[in-house]
């Protein structure tokens, strides 16, 4: 596996393989069995795979978790050298985005991005489209993957290169779970014990969801409110709890084909987010 830091040495080891089908998978590190699982892929469909690790400063808050957010970089090299992957790219942010600049270009997909998640985390989504839109630029790859686990980011990703004509083709993957149903996360390990013991329900409760809609229920709104009341009473600060249509994440209209019903909640000063198919 070739390691490289810099977007030069990218390009030139690219274009040797220019021919071959190429995969990418963008990740902030902290590897585990979803990222994993999301290279395997790759590694089946693709000639070629590059993963990507970069904490992009952009896409966090001024009081989110840049500084305190998991680096493993070591272990990350160890895992991916045994996972067939054939280039990691792992810019410092120097490198990705320059020394101060005073004109910055933003790639940001309206609505999309300041709903459900977008709501609570300002300009967290159009960090997350930009640095996907300069891997895309850089890499040229022929397939991107990313997780369902973050449903609203691959339906951004997904628009945005849809509308500016990116060549890449996006592929979902489905979530990757702990046996408990918990959706694996690098923020996971921010949970205290007996917090992890409650961040199981958040899937539970989408699931009871999926149930009740399917023995008819109709208002959306209600089955919403009692969800939220819930998840309170064991514990979470619930963000948000909706069921939407799965392509454009509005309320669901006469257009919508199939349902997603997507949550986000804090247990003490984590946030976890999931969300299923219905
Ligand atoms: P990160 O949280 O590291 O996730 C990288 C990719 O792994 C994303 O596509 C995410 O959806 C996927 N992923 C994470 N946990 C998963 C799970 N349990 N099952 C399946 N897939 C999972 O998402 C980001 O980084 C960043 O926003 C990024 C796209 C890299 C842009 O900076």
């Amino acid at each position: 596996m070739e390691i490289v830091s810099d977007k030069n040495t990218l390009i030139s080891l690219l274009n040797k393989n220019r021919s071959s089908v190429r995969g990418l998978i963008p990740t902030m590190g902290n590897l585990h069995k979803g990222h994993l699982d999301l290279v395997y892929k790759s590694t089946l469909d693709c000639a070629y795979t590059v993963v990507t690790i970069f904490v992009n400063p952009l896409q966090f808050g001024p009081n989110e978790d840049f500084h305190k957010y998991p680096r493993t970089i070591e272990e990350d090299i160890a895992t991916l050298k045994e996972s067939n992957v054939d280039l990691l790219f792992a810019p410092s942010v120097n490198e990705m985005y320059g020394e101060d600049k005073e004109e910055q270009v933003i790639v940001a997909v309206t609505r999309l991005s300041e709903i459900l998640c977008g709501k609570n985390r300002p300009g967290h989504f159009d960090g997350v489209t930009t640095v996907v839109a300069k891997l895309l630029n850089l890499i040229s790859p022929t397939y991107a993957y990313f997780g369902q686990k973050d449903w609203q980011q691959l339906a951004l990703v997904k628009t945005m290169v849809d509308q500016l004509d990116m060549q890449t083709k996006i592929v979902g993957i489905k979530t990757t779970r702990e046996k408990d149903g918990l959706a694996i996360s690098s923020r996971n390990q921010y949970l205290t014990k007996e917090e992890r013991s409650i961040a199981p329900l958040l899937k539970a409760e989408l699931d009871n969801i999926s149930i009740r809609l399917r023995n008819g229920e109709t208002d959306y709104e209600v089955v919403e409110t009692e969800s939220k009341s819930n998840l309170s009473r064991v514990g979470f600060d619930v963000d948000y709890i909706a069921i939407r249509d799965s392509h454009r994440l509005c309320t669901p209209d006469e257009e919508t084909k199939s349902l997603r019903i997507l949550a986000a909640a804090y247990l003490g000063r984590t946030r976890l987010i999931d969300n299923i198919g219905f």
